[in-house]
Formats: C-alpha cells, sequence, structure tokens
C-alpha cells in the first residue's frame, strides 16, 4: 500500500503539487493527486496569458475546474500568480496603436486584473503568488527590467501586494522566486521583503521555487535561506520544488531509455535530506509544493532543453512511487 504523503506529513506542513487542467478528469491522476496532496498550485491556468488573453475578456473557466476539484477533495489552492515578466500578454503594454503606455493606465491596468482575478476566486483561494521572480540571479541582483519595472517603476511590487489585498484581506500573500539559495539573491529577496514589511505591507510568505537539481544547492545554502527569509517573521514556502537529474546547460538526452539505479539512489538520497531538513524548520514552512506529481508530466522534460528526458520527482512515467518517494515517506 503506498502511504499518502498528506497524512504522513499532517503534523509538519501542507503537501502540494502544481497540476494542469486535464489532470482533474484523468485517471490515475486525479486520484493520486487527491490521495497525496492537500494544496494545489494551478501549473498555468491563473497565469495572465490564460486567464486575460485580451483587454477585458477574462478566462475563468480552467482554473474553476481545479478550484472545484479542490474544494471536492478538501485541498487548499494556491494562486499562481498575479504579476510575473512570463506569460503575461503584450496587450498589456501597449495602447490602441501599438504604443506602449504610461505608468498610469499600466497602474489601472494592473489593479483591474489583481482585482478581478483575485476577487473572482475571493475565499477560495489560501494565498496568492502575487509577485513571480522580480529579482535578476546575476549580480547586482537588482530588480529585474520587466516591462513591469520599466513602466511603473520598482513601485510596482508594492502596488501589487496593496491591491491583491484589497481584493481578499483574508489570503495570504507571496513573493515568489528561484535561485533563492544564491547569497546574493537571498541578500536582494531579504532587502526587498524586508523594505515591504516596513512599509506595512502584507506579506506572509517567501516562496522558494526550488528548482533543484541533483547536484546544487546544497542542503546547508538551502538551510542559510529559510533562516534569513523566517527571520523576517515572515513564513517559507517551497512552492515549486523538483530535482533535475541534469545540470543546467547538459545537451545530451543521456536518460532517454531510463535513469541507472545509482542515480535514482543518489536522488532518492538527497530528497531524504531535503525533508528531514524541511521537517526541522516545520514551525516556518508553510507548505511542500512539488511542480507536479510525476515524471512523464513535468515541465522539465521540455525545459531549458526541448526533449531531454527527466525524471525530477517522486512518481515515475507509470505513476508508481520511485525510490525518493520512498525516503520521503519514511523517516523514523
Ligand atoms: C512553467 C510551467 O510548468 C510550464 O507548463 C509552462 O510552459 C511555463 O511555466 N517558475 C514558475 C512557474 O513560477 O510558473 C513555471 O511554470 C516554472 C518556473
Amino acid at each position: 500500500e503506498v502511504p499518502s504523503l498528506k497524512e504522513v506529513y499532517k503534523d509538519y506542513f501542507y503537501i502540494g503539487a502544481a497540476i494542469s487542467v486535464d489532470s482533474v478528469s484523468k485517471s490515475p491522476d486525479k486520484e493520486l493527486i487527491a490521495k497525496q496532496f492537500n494544496i494545489i498550485t494551478p501549473e498555468n491556468a491563473m497565469k495572465f496569458e490564460p486567464i486575460h488573453p485580451q483587454d477585458g475578456i477574462y478566462n475563468f473557466e480552467p482554473a474553476d475546474k481545479i478550484v472545484e476539484f479542490a474544494q471536492r477533495n478538501d485541498m487548499k489552492v494556491i494562486g499562481h500568480t498575479l504579476i510575473w515578466h512570463n506569460q503575461t500578454p503584450d496587450w498589456v503594454f501597449k495602447d490602441a496603436d501599438g504604443n506602449q503606455v504610461d505608468r498610469d493606465v499600466l497602474l489601472k491596468r494592473m489593479e483591474e486584473h489583481i482585482k478581478a482575478v483575485v476577487g473572482h476566486y475571493k475565499g477560495k483561494v489560501y494565498g496568492w503568488d502575487v509577485v513571480n521572480e522580480a529579482i535578476e540571479d546575476t549580480a547586482p541582483y537588482g530588480l529585474r527590467d520587466s516591462m513591469w519595472k520599466k513602466i511603473i517603476g520598482d513601485d510596482y511590487i508594492e502596488w501589487a501586494f496593496k491591491f491583491a489585498h484589497e481584493a481578499d484581506p483574508d489570503a495570504e500573500l507571496y513573493y515568489n522566486d528561484y535561485n533563492t539559495e544564491t547569497p546574493g539573491k537571498r541578500e536582494a529577496i531579504y532587502n526587498l521583503v524586508k523594505s515591504l514589511k516596513g512599509k506595512g505591507i502584507r506579506i506572509d510568505a517567501v516562496g522558494m521555487q526550488s528548482h533543484i537539481n541533483i547536484y546544487y544547492p546544497s542542503v546547508q545554502e538551502i538551510e542559510e535561506s529559510i533562516k534569513k527569509f523566517s527571520s523576517l517573521g515572515v513564513k517559507v514556502n517551497i512552492s515549486e520544488l523538483d530535482m533535475d537529474l541534469y545540470k543546467w546547460d547538459e545537451k545530451e538526452d543521456r536518460y532517454k531509455d531510463g535513469v541507472p539505479d545509482d542515480i535514482l539512489k543518489l536522488q532518492a538520497d538527497r530528497y531524504g535530506e531535503i525533508f528531514a531538513l524541511y521537517r526541522n524548520y516545520k514551525d516556518v514552512i508553510g507548505r511542500v509544493t512539488f511542480w507536479g506529481y510525476y515524471d512523464g508530466g513535468s515541465w522539465l522534460n521540455d525545459f531549458p532543453i526541448k526533449g531531454r528526458t527527466n525524471y525530477p520527482l517522486l512518481f515515475d512515467r507509470e505513476f508508481k512511487p520511485k525510490p525518493a518517494f520512498w525516503n520521503v515517506a519514511k523517516f523514523a
């Protein structure tokens, strides 16, 4: 009998997964998700482009299906994501003649978008990734030069949090990013959150995406970040966990015919160590969410190298638990 992670971890933190709209009406996907997780994140359905493809046109149906599925199965929902530089349509930044809009127009559009989306899910979404990936991941770790920053200015981040809070005062609000274990980026995120808190802006947690690989970052570096962020009095969400078998730029599809046992063992050991760390920080970790639930459905089969067969999650292509699953599920 395969144990349920949400049961195993019920005294620690929520256990989640990112899911697609299709998964909620497919077997064995929907059964596996309902059994294993108590909090889910729509992998794409709530992003700007899919949910608000044109000015004045909202497409809530796919995300609604995910929310209904979650409610039927007693799972919480994380809203992902309101303001990001990716998966955001061009119209947002342009007027009818195709010219770039000014700060006032873009702030209005941001307000309208956030209030419409957060408002639609008011009371149904536990917490929102309000701003995603706003910080550069190379020195000097400034704010990413996105259209939001270019047109509105650095304060676009505080406005996004304010609008989200006005739209649903009960929802938790998060800043979410990747490579949060890099020292300079860790520092920059810390400073950003500190300054938001200093301005009296609601922020409940830092989301550490945790798209890691079997080599790095180290457990110590992860721990440093959990400590540093939580020292600000916010929680930490492990928001998009997966563990790539490849280094970032490896081109070869090395494991297309399967993974050697020693590599699966390495992955299992590392997953085990990382969850042991998470358990030590159960008082500050709100949830651990995997970015997907089985290897065949992971975005890492197509990113950053297209068609590189990957195995980053706890269930294999046949939806069977991998060695890594057992190392996460079984601890003394
Ligand atoms: C990814 C999805 O998994 C893919 O399906 C999509 O094509 C691109 O986006 N950081 C994030 C997530 O915050 O939204 C991204 O999700 C993965 C990286």
